[in-house]
């Protein structure tokens, strides 16, 4: 019998199209009369992607659909396997990336009793992509179980589908925005609010399992419009853990993925894992993990993402909204800020009354305050209207602080004016010797502010930078120290400008 090739492959598509060429490979693989040197269950998801591909070029950012790298399942599937739950779910299970490695991690004996006992459930719309998943579970595990696996092809916001009683899931839901919603579904606030299709997959998950592991975008973390989400987890608890998209990515490790562009891969990711003890609310949050692309082996495990975690478990209200995703040796230094600050920057600051500051507005490792109006597209300019306070705020913005602060609440691709209104501020906690050397600093930086400028282009056209030596930012981090009573050493903050977490180095440019 001749081998199936790619070529037999296309020729199918072109005769009997996706899905019944999806069949027909499906259940002759299952029945062993179908021979490929591709076409194996492990990259099965990668031929249908191909597939998908050559039927109608389909954008896979419209579909939502970022596939979980294997790295990245296993990472998942072993904080899933010590999680309560006697069912097991796979929501949005597409070709199986999850649950597959999952199954891999619980091993055949224990796969093979999930499924006799009718404990394994498959979500997905795409009832190809499903079907993909439940025949590979039967050709590794046994055919006299592909009627065991309970594949529900359906949308999983549909209130008629219901998790069942028990159960506990892994997840990487849908990614795309809700432009209009669907006929039966139940309208949550969350999904008013967010109008996310994955805050809606999370927040139904939590709400109608025993305990979970979920991979979405991490946006909901601290944005304004996952709130409502936020304070729906208030009654659960668990931890998360965030990674941030430069220098490495985690949907970069699949080797073969066709929709491997820069485009599909920069979303900042968010694992979220469900534990649900008892007599606890709320998250403990690790920091927004930067890690170079060979770090990844190094970062993608389990041991070492739980110690980066600080013991705290957040919960919102309307005075905190957001969860931060603090370091856990700056977590005092954090507390200490908050504690002795009296008032928020957006009290001091305004759009028009007072003496300018220009503000680029990306910031990927440090944050820049200039007098000098900067040529670049990408800027914000604030005014002080106090003349006393016109070079605190110039060095708040030029230290580590306000740049933190932006990385323990949001961290994405610009620093929000909400943002830098509400960075907490200490003015009055200041000496009158420590705010000569404020001015003193900042009369020295804003002298030197062409000394240090930088271009980088962006769309065609050159965007002006600051770029200050780092003993600046140091020098004006120590006086805050002393103004704040912290005795620690400055360095402390070098991990929070740095491309990894294995250095305190920071890397490459701001843009
Ligand atoms: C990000 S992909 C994840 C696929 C796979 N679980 C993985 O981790 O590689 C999201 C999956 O959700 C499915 N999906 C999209 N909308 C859905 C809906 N409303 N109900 C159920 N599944 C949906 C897509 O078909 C896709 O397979």
């Amino acid at each position: 019998m001749a081998k199936y090739e790619m070529s037999n492959y296309f020729n199918d598509i072109d005769k009997k199209g996706l899905k019944r060429t999806w069949h027909s490979i499906l259940s002759k693989t299952l029945n062993e009369t179908f021979e490929s040197d591709i076409f194996i269950v492990d990259n099965f998801g990668e031929l249908y992607e191909i597939g998908l591909e050559y039927v109608n070029k389909i954008d896979k950012k419209e579909m939502g659909k970022y596939y979980t790298p294997k790295d990245v399942s296993v990472l998942m599937s072993k904080w899933m396997i010590n999680l309560k739950g006697e069912k097991i779910c796979d929501v949005g299970c597409g070709c199986g990336n999850l649950i597959l490695s999952y199954l891999e991690c619980i091993g055949i004996d224990e796969t093979i009793r999930l499924i006799d006992n009718g404990y394994l459930y498959l979500y997905d719309l795409d009832e190809i992509a499903l079907s993909i998943c439940k025949y590979s579970i039967a050709i590794k595990y046994g055919k006299k179980f592909l009627k065991k696996i309970k594949a529900k092809h359906c949308d999983f916001l549909n209130k008629d589908i219901k998790l069942p009683k028990n159960c506990k899931v892994i997840s990487n839901p849908p990614y795309f925005k809700i432009k209009k919603y669907g006929e039966n579904w139940e309208i949550t606030k969350v999904i008013n609010d967010s109008k996310e299709l994955y805050s809606a997959f999370i927040e139904k998950i939590i709400t109608q399992s025993v305990a979970s592991v979920i991979i979405t975008p991490y946006s909901f973390i601290g944005s304004d419009k996952f709130y409502s989400l936020r304070q729906i987890m208030n009654n659960y608890n668990g931890f998360i853990v965030s990674f941030d998209n430069v220098p490495g990515n985690i949907f970069n490790g699949r080797k073969h993925g066709i929709f491997n562009t820069n485009t599909g891969n920069s979303v900042r990711a968010a694992i979220t894992v469900v534990i649900n003890d008892d007599n606890i609310k709320g998250f403990r949050i690790g920091p927004l993990i930067r890690f170079k692309t060979e770090e990844r082996n190094k970062i993608l495990n389990n041991d070492f993402l739980v110690k980066l975690i600080n013991d705290r478990y957040q919960v919102v209200d309307s005075h905190t909204k957001a969860f931060y995703k603090c370091h856990k040796d700056l977590l005092k230094i954090l507390d200490c800020w908050e504690k002795n600050s009296d008032d928020k920057l957006g009290n001091i600051i305004n759009s028009n009354i007072g003496e300018k500051i220009y503000l680029p507005t990306t910031c990927r490792y440090f944050t820049v305050g200039s007098k000098k109006n900067l040529k670049r597209i990408g800027k914000r300019v604030i005014c002080v209207k106090d003349k006393e306070k016109y070079n605190y705020v110039y060095c708040m913005l030029n230290s580590t602080f306000a740049y933190w602060y932006w990385r323990l609440y949001d961290g994405g691709i610009n620093c929000p004016l909400t943002i830098i209104n509400s960075i907490p501020i200490f003015y009055n906690k200041l000496t009158n010797q420590q705010k000569m050397e404020i001015n003193k600093i900042a009369n020295e930086m804003q002298k030197n502010e062409d000394k240090y400028l930088v271009y980088k282009m962006n769309a065609g056209k050159s965007q002006e930078n600051i770029k200050f030596p780092i003993e600046y930012r140091n020098r004006i981090n120590k006086i805050f120290f002393n103004a704040l009573g912290i005795n620690e050493s400055t360095d402390i903050f070098n991990k929070i400008h740095s491309s990894s977490l294995f250095s305190s180095k920071e890397f490459g440019d701001n843009e």
